[in-house]
């Protein structure tokens, strides 16, 4: 039999769908399984962008620009500019999600075996565009006991070889909900400066901040133009995962060149999608204050419910909507396992996602598990009480 690369072969598996198959199964045994594992939003998608689709006369379903039409890209700029974030149209290429738009900047600033350096845990998935880009994850630890703020900057330092060609950054962060200070920031800042690598900000949770607390979005920064990549998505923002568009955007000129090449090889991003998504680009601001007031409902109530477990820890999310608990017990992919193999109360259970899969360090995380709090107040009160329940029950 011919053989699969061993690229291939060492692609890791993502910690959030591995336990698909036996959510899948007890579905099949009747058992409801509530989803605290999988961060898709339940918020309604902006009515204009489902619309947009529907009302156009389209009657040939042409390849786009490669970087996106001229239109939507400088509707985005608008966008960034009343964020105050200083960026025009030339300095964005649309891209099939944020998924693409990261293994685009992987791929145009890092040859095989070259290293960036990521705060974990992190995006389990940075692990799978790095193996499939040939670059190396240099983790730097960052601890639930300090909520998962950025590490020391000297741990960074430390870190930085001949090899570096990034600090990768996910702010605000999933899976650990920490938003960066605009004083951590500067310190990266200054950081990649010095070292002259790049450094790139996952900022597809941005609009979700909490607790009055404001984004620093990287491409604010006086200097930095150079040096930083923005990765961007409207899939959470605008609660359209499916839609399946992104952003890499950056002043670097010769970068955002050099990443044109890659995109070209995919021809264009697709077509109904940027329709959809440059008509979502004119959501009133009404719709995030409603939609962060329910985060913020759903998040209290979460914390409240975790902090009734005994021995539980818990990092306070200050945005996006995921949150890490460190459970009291050692294997969280045998427990997360065990919950839909082997538990339930009145024939309900839940799905949660061990968090070991979002370091790159061996053995971190082993006892954490992510929770994603996309449900409403109610099921998300339920999830936690059979939770707390399972864990009386479960003998490791
Ligand atoms: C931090 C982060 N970055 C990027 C992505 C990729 O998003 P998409 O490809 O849907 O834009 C996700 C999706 O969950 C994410 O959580």
């Amino acid at each position: 039999m011919p053989s699969v690369s061993n690229k291939g072969l060492t692609m890791p598996q993502s910690p959030i769908r591995k336990l698909v198959p036996f959510a899948e199964s007890a579905k099949k045994r009747g058992v409801n399984v509530i989803h605290l594992n999988i961060g898709q939003p339940d918020i309604k998608t902006p009515q204009q962008a489902l619309d947009a689709v529907k009302n156009n006369n389209i009657n040939v379903l042409e390849y786009s620009r490669t970087e996106g039409s001229e239109e939507f890209r400088t509707k985005i700029a608008k966008y960034y500019l009343k964020n105050d974030i200083p960026v025009s149209a030339t300095d964005i290429i649309v891209t099939t999600g944020g998924s693409e738009a990261l293994s685009f900047a992987m791929n145009t600033i890092a040859d095989t075996d070259d290293e960036i350096i990521i705060p974990e845990p992190f995006y389990a998935n940075y692990n799978g565009f790095a193996t499939a880009c040939g670059v190396t994850v240099v983790p730097v630890v960052s601890k639930i006991e300090d909520n998962f703020a950025l590490p020391p900057i000297e741990d960074f330092e430390k870190l930085i070889t001949p090899r570096t060609k990034a600090i990768l950054i996910c702010n605000p962060g999933n899976p650990t909900g920490y938003l960066y200070s605009k004083e951590e920031i500067q310190k990266l800042a200054a950081l990649v400066k010095k070292h002259n690598i790049f450094l790139v900000a996952d900022e597809v949770y941005r609009e979700f901040t909490y607790d009055d607390k404001s984004h620093t979005s990287i491409l604010k920064e006086a200097g930095l133009e150079d040096h930083a990549i923005v990765i961007d998505s409207v899939s959470k923002r605008y609660s359209m995962c499916g839609a399946r568009i992104g952003y890499l955007v950056s002043k670097n000129k010769e970068f955002i060149a050099t990443a044109m090449k890659f995109a070209q090889a995919r021809l264009s991003p697709p077509t109904y999608a940027q329709i959809a998504s440059e008509a979502a680009l004119d959501t009133p601001d009404s719709y995030f204050a409603e939609v962060k007031t329910e985060y913020v409902a759903r998040r209290n109530i979460l914390i409240a419910e975790l902090e009734k477990i005994e021995g539980i820890k818990i990092a306070r999310p200050q945005g996006a909507f995921y949150c890490i608990a460190e459970l009291p017990i050692e294997d969280a992919d045998h427990f997360a396992q065990w919950l839909l193999e082997d538990f339930n109360i009145d024939n309900e259970t839940v799905m949660v996602a061990p968090a070991a899969g979002f370091y790159a360090t061996e053995g971190l995380g082993k006892n954490q598990i992510r929770i994603a709090y996309v449900l409403d107040k109610n099921s998300l009160k339920k999830a936690v009480q059979i939770l707390k329940e399972a864990l009386k029950s479960y003998k490791g």
